[in-house]
């Protein structure tokens, strides 16, 4: 049976990423293919390290039944690309961050979030915007991208197994 792990990433490991985590979590699950799709989150950038995601992010994922208590914020570590077959970045900077960290060698897939969405609304869009210094709106905005773009890339790694 193959197995499949993707890597979420974003700058801070507290709002994004932990999103699309707990989402796509969520879907593997309902879809049964958790003893064949891992799912983890890290940040690219310190300032959060071992914080549980925030507030604004847990409660907006909360009213759509997707818990995320159990997350924490951790670094992306050389060792993620051994481990990885996806690494999904958030943004352009975050995957120019990914890029630069990332060995030669690596043969999984290192790319953008939203290339894999699939609602024609965000067909234009390739970033999930970070909420962090924004209003309320900007986290159901992530929440948005973050659960077609889920869709889109699992039933792409689906078709693989
Ligand atoms: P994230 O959002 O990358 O989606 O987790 C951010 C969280 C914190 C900061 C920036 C973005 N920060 O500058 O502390």
């Amino acid at each position: 049976m193959n197995k499949t792990s993707v890597l979420f990433v974003c700058l801070g490991n507290i709002c994004r990423s932990p999103t699309a985590h707990a989402v796509f979590q969520s879907m593997v699950q309902t879809r049964a293919l958790a003893e064949q799709v891992t799912v983890d989150s890290a940040g690219t950038g310190d300032w959060h390290l071992g914080h549980a995601p925030d507030r604004r992010t847990s409660a907006v994922a909360a009213e759509r039944g997707y818990p995320m208590d159990d997350l924490r914020a951790r670094l992306v570590e050389p060792g993620d690309f051994e481990q990885f077959d996806y690494i999904v970045a958030m943004d352009e900077e975050n995957l120019a961050n990914l890029r630069a960290m990332c060995p030669a060698d690596y043969h999984g897939n290192l790319g953008l979030f939203l290339d894999y969405s699939v609602n024609p609304e965000y067909a234009d869009t390739n970033a999930v915007p970070d909420p962090y210094y924004g209003g309320d709106n900007g986290f159901t905005l992530v929440l948005d991208l973050v659960e077609d773009a889920s869709a889109g890339l699992l039933d792409h790694i689906a078709a693989q197994l």
